[in-house]
C-alpha cells in the first residue's frame, strides 16, 4: 500500500525581530501580560519587500535540499496561507514559477491555522491514490500585513514565517498514518477579516475603518480550542490503538502556550514531549506547524520510527490532526 513520507523539511523566518518591549511602545500592553497570557516573547516581521511567496521560496528550497530533490521533479505544490501575495493568482503558482517546478500542478489551501494539516492531507490523498509521487507542501504567512497594529488584543499574537515539507510516495511502513480534518462554519465570525472579498469589497471606507484587518474573539476561540484538541488527539490515537505515552513528540499549532499546556496536561503528556517555539515566533497561522516540525527534526527531537502527532485549531473554525510514523 502506498504511503506519503516526509523526506525533507525547511523553514524561513524574516530577519526583523519585534519583541514584547517593542510592542509596549505601540499599544497599551506589557511584556508581562503577553508572556503570561500567551507565552510569546518575540515574533518575526517581514521586510517591506517580502510577501508570502518570498518566505515560501526560502523554506521550500531548504526542504528540497534536505530531501535531495530537484524542484523540476515535483508533481504538485500546495501552499496553505491566509496572507498570500494577492487574491489572484494563487501563491502556489507564483512559487511554482520561482522555484522552477515546471511540471508541478499548484494551488492554495485556506483553512487558517489548520491550513498546513489540510494541505498535508490533500497531498497524502493524492500520493495514496497513486496520482502524484512527489509533493511540496508549504505553510507561509505574512500576518503582519493583516494585523491592526492599534488593536492590542490581536497584534501581540501574530508573526510572519514559512515552513515546508517534501512528501514522497513509499511502500514502507513509515509515513503519514492518518489525518483528521474538521470544520464548524457556524463559528466563522470568531476569527475573520470582514473586508477585501466579494461580501465587502475594499473601498476607501473599509480601509479607513480597518475592516481588512484580522478580527478575533480570542477568549471564545480559546475555550473551543482547549475543548476540541484533547478529543481530537485522543480519537487519532484510539484509531491506531496507541496511548499518549507511545507518542514521542506532539507538535501543536503555536497559538497560545496556555492552550498547548492544557491540551498536553489533559493527555497526560509532559511538556518535554511537546514542541514549543511560539516564544520566538508568535502565532504564524498555517506556517507554525511546519516551522516547528523543521526545528524538531534539525534539533534531533524526531528519530526514525517515532510516532509524532501534529494538531491545529483555527479560523473557520477548523481543526485537524495528523499521526506520522517518522
Ligand atoms: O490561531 C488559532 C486561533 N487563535 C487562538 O487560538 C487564540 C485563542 N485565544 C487566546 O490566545 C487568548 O484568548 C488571548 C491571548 C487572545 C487573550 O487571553 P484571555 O485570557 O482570553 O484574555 P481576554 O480576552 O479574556 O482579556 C482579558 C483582559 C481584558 O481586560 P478586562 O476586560 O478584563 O479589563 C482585555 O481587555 O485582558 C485585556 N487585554 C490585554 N491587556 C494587556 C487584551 N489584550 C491585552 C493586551 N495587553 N495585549
Amino acid at each position: 500500500m502506498l504511503k506519503a513520507r516526509i523526506t525533507g523539511t525547511g523553514l524561513y523566518v524574516p530577519k526583523k525581530v519585534l519583541t514584547n518591549l517593542d510592542i509596549e511602545k505601540m499599544v497599551d500592553t506589557s511584556d508581562e501580560w503577553i508572556r503570561e497570557r500567551t507565552g510569546i516573547r518575540e515574533r518575526r516581521i517581514a521586510a517591506e519587500e517580502e510577501a508570502a511567496s518570498d518566505l515560501a521560496l526560502m523554506a521550500s528550497n531548504e526542504a528540497l535540499k534536505s530531501a535531495g530533490l530537484k524542484a523540476r521533479k515535483l508533481d504538485l505544490i500546495i501552499v496553505a496561507t491566509v496572507s498570500g501575495d494577492m487574491p489572484l493568482p494563487s501563491t502556489a503558482c507564483i512559487l511554482q514559477h520561482r522555484i522552477g517546478a515546471k511540471k508541478a500542478a499548484a494551488f492554495d489551501v485556506n483553512a487558517a491555522c489548520s491550513g498546513f494539516i489540510y494541505a498535508l492531507s490533500t497531498a497524502d490523498a493524492y500520493i495514496r491514490a497513486g496520482i502524484y509521487r512527489r509533493v511540496l507542501v508549504v505553510g507561509s504567512e505574512v500576518l503582519s500585513r493583516l494585523t491592526d497594529w492599534t488593536d492590542r488584543s490581536t497584534c501581540v499574537l501574530l508573526g510572519d514565517g514559512a515552513g515546508a515539507v517534501v512528501l514522497e510516495a513509499t511502500d514502507g511502513d513509515r509515513g503519514i498514518l492518518s489525518v483528521k480534518l474538521n470544520a464548524d462554519g457556524s463559528m466563522w465570525d470568531l476569527l475573520h477579516i470582514p473586508a477585501g472579498g466579494s461580501r465587502m469589497p475594499a473601498t476607501e471606507k473599509t480601509v479607513k475603518e480597518g475592516l481588512h484587518y484580522m478580527k478575533m474573539r480570542g477568549n471564545e476561540t480559546f475555550k473551543v480550542a482547549v475543548r476540541t484538541l484533547e478529543k481530537l488527539v485522543l480519537s487519532t490515537l484510539k484509531e491506531h490503538k496507541l496511548k499518549p505515552e507511545d507518542i514521542s513528540l506532539l507538535i501543536p499549532h503555536q497559538a497560545n502556550l496556555r492552550i498547548i499546556s492544557a491540551t498536553a496536561k489533559r493527555l497526560g503528556l509532559g511538556l518535554e514531549k511537546v514542541m514549543i517555539n511560539l516564544d520566538r515566533y508568535g502565532n504564524t497561522s498555517a506556517a507554525s506547524i511546519p516551522i516547528a516540525l523543521d526545528e524538531a527534526v534539525r534539533s534531533g527531537r524526531v528519530r526514525e520510527g517515532d510516532y509524532i502527532i501534529l494538531e491545529a485549531f483555527g479560523g473557520g473554525l477548523t481543526w485537524a490532526s495528523a499521526l506520522i510514523k517518522w
